[in-house]
């Protein structure tokens, strides 16, 4: 595990934050003794944190590799990108395009510090401290301008994220506005926690419960209904197979298989710009 004294500037080791309470489930050495606690909390009540986090993981890498191989998509807008894991999107999209360009936004120092290091001599990949609360911001900055051209097809990447983002925050007005930025023929990719509701009640209280322990130790985590969900691909067409469990969208030659309540608590979809 992570040093608390040879944590990067600006790392705070006595709360926790979201990016290193995903990696402490990936299995990752970014977290601290804080972030653990929480993760521990948000697992008694839903034991299935690290196979959800693995399930985000596996989308994120088929939907990367569909849009790269299937799509034709040369640089990616990767927003929520997090500390460095197994399977980054540039290494995917890079297995494709060795030249496809992709920029990581992300506000967390320690995601940004540990990205940077990975990336310390990329010529085509970037990463830039940004709000998705900010769009405007984020669509100005320099590093982003000289990455993206946004004459061109962009795949922008909303994975795992905007379920971080409150109501207030009006996160299908700001994904509106990235996806207004682009061009047609751009793809829109978000995963998602859902709470299934009455078509499973057991999974949906627990989800209700989980929601409970993100705000009290995270701040934020909102499980939406499919149709919540849905709604931020408005005006978009989406790819079949549509908005699903993660494990079903697109499964490749090995299909991944979760247990119930994963299956039911995230989902995840891509859609094209028309
Ligand atoms: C659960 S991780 C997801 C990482 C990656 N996208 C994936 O799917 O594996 C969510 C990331 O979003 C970042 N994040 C949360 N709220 C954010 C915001 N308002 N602006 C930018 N990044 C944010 C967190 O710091 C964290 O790194």
């Amino acid at each position: 595990m992570t040093n608390e004294k040879a944590s990067p500037p600006g790392v705070d080791t006595t709360r926790p934050s979201i990016a290193r309470v995903y990696d402490y489930y990936l299995g990752g050495k970014d977290n601290f003794a804080v972030d653990r606690q929480a993760a521990q909390l948000a697992l008694q009540v839903t034991p299935d944190g690290p196979e959800a986090a693995r399930a985000c993981r596996g989308f994120l890498r088929r939907a990367v590799r569909y849009l790269a191989e299937e799509a034709g998509i040369r640089q990616f807008l990767d927003v929520g990108s997090g500390l460095p894991s197994q399977g980054n999107v540039h290494e995917i999209a890079h297995q494709v395009d060795p030249d496809a360009r992709v920029v990581y936004v992300d506000n967390d120092p320690m995601a940004l510090a540990h990205g940077r290091v990975l990336l310390a001599d990329a010529r085509t990949t970037t990463v830039v401290g940004g709000d998705l609360r900010q769009p405007e911001d984020l669509l100005a900055h320099p590093d982003v301008q000289r990455l993206i051209d946004f004459d061109q097809p962009v795949g922008l990447l909303l994975l795992a994220i905007l379920h971080h983002l409150h109501d207030d925050d009006q996160p299908a007005a700001v994904a509106r506005r990235l996806v207004d930025a682009l061009p047609s023929g751009s793809y829109l990719a978000i995963s998602h926690f859902h709470d299934p509701g009455a078509a499973h009640p057991d999974i949906s209280q627990r989800a209700r419960a989980v929601e409970k322990v993100f705000n009290e130790t995270l701040g934020t985590g909102r499980w939406r209904t499919h149709e919540e969900i849905a709604g931020f691909f408005q005006g978009l067409e989406l790819l079949p197979p549509g908005l699903v469990p993660l494990a079903d969208w697109r499964p490749g030659p090995a299909p991944e298989s979760y247990q119930t309540i994963t299956h039911h608590t995230i989902l995840g979809g891509v859609a094209r710009k028309p």
